[in-house]
């Protein structure tokens, strides 16, 4: 049974960190409503000319320095992400470029705050299929391009950053013992489209920022979280109380706590960046499995599940041995 195991993990933060007595002087807001609410103590924010690009090739050299793979070994590259650098190309093959890789393919995934799951499992397929042997998932954003900073609801919320994966073929035996990916789940509901998007684009000749309906996200989140998780781990011939780590996309530490409860997981063994990240959207998954392979926590053998919930709505979940 073939096997698409993670081999290398790397991050990237831009510099600036901004906490949230930042916003105090612009807004009606304050440290302790944005801490009480979300969790969120600060994000970091792209300097002028860092791009989504840039910072998903720095993720992915730590990511490759790890593994001990050159760039030219790697025979696919995908990018989740909602803010590429420009509407074409894509930010994969910026970042192909941008490493010197001149084989292989490269292109963009655009499911938001599920991006990096959707790209995992993306990847997992090209690899079980036998059309890549390894492949760098990343996930990359500079969200704080589509921040309507007059607007308290959203503007606290979102950071940028980038993490990012080397998935590399392994054989297994096929059990749940195997190290890799041992099962996905993808899903989406476009009629849940007015919940959370940009409101402008390319084909409607427009540009725009950010719009949430928070708590109706909310409302969503840990019910769809919690289903997409257990199917998951149903998949992989596993059970919550296998999980060493859960490792959840980062938007809110009431989602994160919610989710964690109802699948019967305690927080102690959940990954938790929300803090110092903010809401990173495609990049928060590979961002908290990065940090927390560096704190320590993840470790290998370790059984991991990843999920995420996004605009669309799209979500989903992956489950995998470190
Ligand atoms: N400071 C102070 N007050 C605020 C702020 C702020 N920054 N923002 C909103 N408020 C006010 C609201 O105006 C509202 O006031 P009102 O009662 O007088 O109308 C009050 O706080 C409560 O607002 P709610 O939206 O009900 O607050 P809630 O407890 O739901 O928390 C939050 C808001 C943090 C946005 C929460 O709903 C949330 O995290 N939702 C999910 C976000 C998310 O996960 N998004 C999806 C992933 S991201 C992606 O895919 C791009």
């Amino acid at each position: 049974t073939l096997r698409a195991v993670v081999t290398g993990v790397g991050h990237y933060l831009p510099d600036r960190v901004v906490p949230n007595s930042e916003f105090e002087k612009t807004l009606d807001t304050n440290d302790e409503w944005i801490r009480a609410r979300s969790g969120i103590e600060r994000r970091h924010f792209a300097a002028e000319g860092e791009t989504t690009a840039s910072m998903a090739s720095a993720a992915s050299r730590a990511a490759l320095a790890m593994a001990g793979v050159e760039p030219q070994d790697v025979d696919a590259i995908i990018v989740a992400t909602s803010t590429a650098d420009l509407t074409f190309p894509s930010a994969a093959t910026m970042v192909q470029a941008e490493l010197g890789m001149t084989r292989g393919f490269a292109f963009d995934v655009q499911a938001v705050c599920a991006g990096f799951v959707f790209a995992l499992s993306n990847a997992n397929a090209l690899i079980l299929s036998g059309q890549a042997k390894r492949v760098l998932v990343i996930g990359a954003e500079t969200f704080s391009r589509i921040m309507d900073w007059t607007d308290r609801s959203t503007c606290v919320l979102f950071g940028d950053g980038a993490g990012a994966v080397l998935l590399e073929v392994q054989d297994g035996t096929g059990t749940s013992a195997d190290r890799g990916i041992l099962s996905t789940d993808l899903n989406s509901d476009g009629r849940h489209k007015d919940l959370l998007y940009v409101d402008g684009g390319v084909s409607t000749g427009t540009t725009g920022y950010l719009r949430m309906q928070g708590n109706q996200v909310f409302r969503h989140a840990v019910e769809k979280l919690a289903s997409t998780a257990t199917t998951a781990l149903e998949r992989a011939g596993v059970t919550a109380a296998d999980v060493d780590w859960v490792v959840p996309h980062q938007a809110n530490i009431r989602i994160i706590q919610g989710t964690a409860k109802k699948l019967g997981v305690s927080m102690d063994r959940v990954v938790v960046t929300v803090q110092d990240h903010g809401n990173t959207s495609a990049a928060s998954i590979p961002l908290a499995l990065s940090v927390g392979h560096a704190r320590g926590q993840i470790k290998q053998g370790d059984l991991v599940v990843t999920e995420a919930i996004g605009g669309g709505l799209a979500w989903g979940a992956v489950v995998l041995r470190w």
